[in-house]
């Protein structure tokens, strides 16, 4: 039973409240209590004394956002770039990984009441800044109505703040955006106003082959007249990039996905490497942002699969392969299912790129063609999965369970979707064996980690 909510202690919207943080929230908010009614608070860390408007008041919670540090509790460092991106660069790094390996932890004892399991240390990052291969930046216009290329300001759907250098890209990844920002306002090109749907330019996604070098530059842009008279040359001239493309798009919200995508220059994938394979990516694919971490991640993932070189391996939301391909050489053989048709077409040329013959992928919904898959290829010995952050849904928990692998190796960018996941597996008699997480995301309080579940 939860306890009872003093209602007299619920704040109004926009109030303007001092403070205490006891306690940092999955998802990184900090949390102060007010009689009972807890609230979450964004930018700021246990310890903080802080002054914080109320964003949000719902019946047992609230939300609020610090405008005014008071005083900063034990943990807190300086920060070192304005971004929003990295709301977690006022811990050490040291204290990032504390809190990442206690939260995996929590979320699978408190919310999937799971125990008897090895905790193992979490992967510490390669590089704690500049460590993505891609970014997705959004145009606005600052208060002097000059063309931007930055981020939304924390908690505004509509503002967007420029910056000078992005730390969490490479040099020459930054080297891109000032190029095409400076290109943008040569031509005096308009951004997109979210507001009114009226304007241009939308947003500008930057992708980089860390190993490979290689750099794509793709601008997002409202479908129009405008787009139509955009000099494409004089673009190519102005952006050091291998290919550039231009999508254009008549989406209302904010996406990078979909659209009509043209191709300036360049090659229409990006080649990157990884575990000893190359894989080309098309623009609307995934890939792990972290190159270097993606590798120790999908190496965390193969010594939990303990594969002997037999074994059938489903890799389900397996997008261009990545998992499947760099375990195909130590199994039987590798299915896998993903519901972007360019990333398994990707996924497809990726075995043959890499001369892998027993890998198989198939577009669907995991939902829908898991169970077409076990008719098709039999039941698996290991199943690998590699959700989105909301995790699987009971039904496709349900579908594996019905497949009955002993090995399920469960790949979670969310503990709090994992924990309730590996319980259902867990009633159904698999046992969570261990659980490792990997520090993909520096500076920010998005956790990865890898769970190995058995069959009892
Ligand atoms: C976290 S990514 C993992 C991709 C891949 N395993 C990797 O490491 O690069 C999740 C993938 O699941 C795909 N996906 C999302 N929902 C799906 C569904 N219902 N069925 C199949 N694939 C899905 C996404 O398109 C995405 O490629």
């Amino acid at each position: 039973m939860s306890a009872p909510v003093n209602t007299s202690a619920r704040p109004e919207r926009g109030q303007e409240l001092e403070l205490t943080i006891d306690d940092l929230a999955f998802g990184g908010n900090g949390v102060a209590r007010l009689e009972g009614y807890v609230l979450f608070v964004q930018g700021a860390i246990p310890g903080d004394k802080v002054r914080a408007v109320v964003t949000k008041r719902k019946r047992h919670y609230g939300e609020a956002r610090t405008v005014e540090l008071i005083s900063g509790g034990p943990d807190r460092i300086a920060p070192i770039a304005d971004h929003p991106g990295a709301p977690w660069q006022i811990l050490t790094h040291a204290k990032q990984l504390e809190i990442k390996q206690a939260q995996v932890e929590d979320a699978l004892t408190r919310i999937g009441k799971l125990s008897g399991f090895e905790m193992q240390e979490i992967v510490p990052a390669v590089e704690p800044w500049r460590y993505r291969n891609k970014l997705e930046y959004s145009f606005g216009a600052d208060p002097e109505g000059e063309l931007v290329c930055g981020f939304h300001a924390p908690g505004s759907w509509e503002t967007i703040v420029g910056l000078d250098d992005c730390l969490l890209a490479s040099e020459a990844g930054n080297r891109v955006r000032e190029q095409v920002l400076a290109w943008a306002r040569e031509q005096g090109l308009s951004p997109f106003d979210r507001r009114t749907h009226t304007g241009l330019l939308r947003n500008l996604v930057v992708r980089e082959g860390r190993r490979t070098g290689e750099l794509q530059a793709r601008l997002v842009v409202a479908d129009g007249d405008e787009a139509e008279r955009i000099d494409t040359d004089s673009l190519h001239r102005a952006v050091e990039a291998d290919a550039i493309m231009i999508t254009r798009t008549d989406a209302l919200g904010e996406t990078t996905a979909g659209g009509d995508t043209e191709i300036v220059i360049g090659p229409p994938k990006l080649t990157e490497e990884l575990c000893g394979l190359t894989f080309g990516i098309s623009p609307t694919a995934f890939f792990q942002t972290n190159t270097e971490m993606a590798e120790r991640l999908y190496g965390v993932a193969a010594d939990v699969a303990d594969l002997q070189g037999w074994e059938r391996v489903y890799d389900l939301f397996c997008g261009i392969g990545t998992v499947g391909l760099s375990l195909a050489q130590r199994a039987g053989e590798i299915w896998g299912i993903e519901i972007v048709e360019e990333a398994v077409a990707d996924a497809i040329e990726n075995a043959r790129r890499n001369d892998v013959s027993n890998a198989k992928f198939f577009a669907g919904d995991v939902r829908l063609a898991l169970r077409d898959l076990v008719e098709r290829a039999s039941r698996p010995d290991v199943v690998v999965v590699d959700p989105p952050r909301a995790g699987l849904s009971q039904k496709v928990v349900r579908r594996i369970i019905e497949a009955n692998p002993k090995r399920v190796v469960y790949i979670s960018c969310n503990p709090t979707t994992l924990a309730p996941n590996a319980a259902q597996l867990v009633e159904a008699g698999y046992v969570l064996r261990r659980v490792r997480p990997v520090d993909m995301f520096p500076q920010t309080p998005h956790i990865e980690c890898v769970a190995l579940l058995e069959r009892g």
